[in-house]
């Protein structure tokens, strides 16, 4: 990638921007171009992208284009899926592609076909998953598993939590997931109240198996488990693992045959589609799964193949591209219209954030411009009774995605057609806004002087020009939930090649561990803080002080 052609792009993007910032009026551009909403879609199958009601042109589309392939990411695209060690500061393949590479070619990492590896991994949880369902996976005082309690921390929680939720209609009766990441012992207290030892099975998921929180918490549940059971002999049928690290499974003291593992060249954000995903199978059997992974695998193939102005992920990375580097927009809302994709704000906060929140290039320079945006969202229609106020009439620019299906899985009188009527108001408001001449002639048919309506006019004024893309789909079954994840990490990867970071690494969350383990002495009040800042010693201090 020559730094000249790319710097060539950005001046493009800089000059359209400025343009676009003073002329582009999104409620004209429609008026004006009956043929708006069908240049501006992408589709896969049933999977409908609507991007037509963001702040772009045919010329910003195609500069931005131009910047992907300036700064080569089809040809990285490619390393990706090929097993190449683009991971370089950890000298790791990137490969979660290859846990969702069912019936493809083989996938060589050092000279070794993965794929052989990946499907025994499977073969094996679908196994243990059917034994769990029948009932022959028993406990240790022989009755049948009921509950599952998935102990991990980020990657080793947020899929499966989100796809458990996400799947809610497909659960399997007679099991219920519950999970448990944070080391506020709240979480693991509040989840085992209700829960039997005798008929519960904990899964302790962490790829290094070397988190903090995570063994913390997995230690107190084999305490619960053991003093309920009174037989240290009870964990072999009550915990199973999944990791990269089956010697420190060992070492935990569970039983290397009811471990399930997986490979470092799957990243622990990109880990849902691993062992990983073992509660989601627990929760809504192996075939689901399975589809969820067929999904994923058609969107990597969608990735793979379609021209860049037909790809769903590059399309969306390069329309976040515009608002973060061009236009200036610091966050990026995901606004599912679904309460079964409650969870999946927070997952791809982590997905998003984790692997482009960086301010070094892959070589190691400084970077000067800026890099992955705030993630955040909440499922609406609730989020409009909350935060929408502040994307209509705030002072910030917000680029939306809402996230919507055709059709209920579970259908009630009306409630989806509300919701479906409620999202699409939503993407026509952010875009239309309402005009000081709109308010007043609204205002004027009530029983307001004109003075009071001078009053009252700015504040209901919308400026309209807020820039959505609507994901619209025909239900929230597993095979699309697979190709919507994989849609943003691959989106995420795009965006990661163009602002030139290593979206696999996360170093940014060692320091506040190694702090940690500096400081639990000193709030334990076994060492002194003196050596710390005035700000930290003096908390601890004041801890103390609380404590009494
Ligand atoms: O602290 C960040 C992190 O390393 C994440 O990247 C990872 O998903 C999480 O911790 C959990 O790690 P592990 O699966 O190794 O317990």
């Amino acid at each position: 990638m020559s730094t000249e052609n790319l710097t060539i792009c950005w001046e493009k993007l800089d000059r359209l921007g400025a343009e676009v910032s003073k002329n582009l009026n999104l409620r004209k551009a429609f008026a004006d171009d009956p043929a708006r909403f069908a240049r501006f879609q992408v589709t896969q199958d049933d999977l409908f992208i609507d991007y037509s009601k963001n702040l772009i042109t045919d010329d910003v589309m195609a500069a931005l284009r131009e910047l992907a392939e300036t700064a080569n990411v089809e040809n990285w695209r490619e390393r990706m899926f090929a097993g190449d060690r683009i991971n370089i500061t950890e000298n790791r393949a990137v490969l979660h592609t290859a846990l969702r590479n069912l019936d493809g070619n083989p996938v060589m990492v050092d000279g070794k076909d993965v794929m052989p590896d990946v499907k025994d991994v499977l073969v094996r949880m679908k196994r243990f998953a059917a034994r769990v369902h029948t009932g022959d996976w028993k406990g240790h005082t022989g009755k049948a598993i009921t509950d599952v309690v998935n102990i991990g921390i980020g990657g080793s929680d947020l899929g499966p939590v989100m796809v458990n939720e996400a799947l809610r209609p497909y659960h399997i009766d007679g099991i219920r997931c519950h999970f448990v990441s944070n080391v506020d012992g709240a979480h693991i207290v509040d989840t085992l109240k209700d829960l039997d030892a005798e008929t519960t099975l904990f899964i302790i998921a962490s790829k290094t198996f070397t988190t903090d929180e995570t063994l913390t918490n997995a230690y107190s549940a084999r305490d619960w488990l053991v003093g309920l059971l009174k037989d240290e002999g009870a964990v072999a049928k009550h915990f199973v693992a999944v990791s990269t690290a089956l010697d420190k499974v060992a070492e935990f003291g569970i039983d290397t045959n009811n471990a399930f593992g997986f490979w470092d060249w799957v990243g622990g954000r990109y880990s849902l589609w691993s062992a990983i995903g073992l509660p989601i199978i627990l929760a809504v059997g192996y075939e689901k799964f399975e589809e969820l992974l067929r999904g994923a695998q058609a969107m990597d193939n969608h990735f793979r193949s379609a021209p860049l102005d037909r790809n769903i992920p590059v399309t969306l990375a390069l329309i976040g591209v515009w608002y973060r580097n061009v236009l200036g927009a610091s966050s990026q809302a995901i606004l599912p219209y679904d309460q079964h994709l409650s969870r999946l704000p927070a997952y791809l906060q982590q997905a998003d954030m984790e692997s482009n929140g960086k301010s070094v290039t892959r070589d190691g320079k400084p970077i000067y411009y800026e890099t992955g945006p705030i993630i955040w969202g909440e499922p609406g229609t609730n989020g409009q009774h909350a935060f929408y106020q502040l994307i209509h009439q705030g002072t910030e620019l917000i680029p939306v995605d809402f996230i919507v299906a055709a059709n209920a899985l579970n259908p009630l009188a009306n409630h989806h057609d509300k919701l479906v009527a409620n999202c699409f108001a939503q993407a026509e408001a952010l875009m239309r806004g309402k005009t000081e001449a709109e308010v007043r002639d609204e205002l004027a048919g009530g029983n307001l002087t004109p003075a009071e309506i001078d009053v009252l006019a700015p504040q209901k004024i919308f400026a309209g020009n807020k820039p959505s893309t609507m994901i619209l789909y025909k239900q929230l079954d597993p095979f699309t939930l697979g190709r919507l994840v994989a849609m943003y990490e691959h989106k995420i990867f795009v965006q990661g090649i163009i602002w030139n970071v290593n979206s696999y690494d996360q170093w940014g969350v060692e320091l506040g561990k190694q702090l940690a383990k500096e400081l639990l002495p000193m709030v334990q009040g076994n060492e002194t803080a003196d050596s710390r800042d005035a700000s930290t010693a003096g908390l601890i201090h004041q801890l103390h002080a609380l404590r009494g």
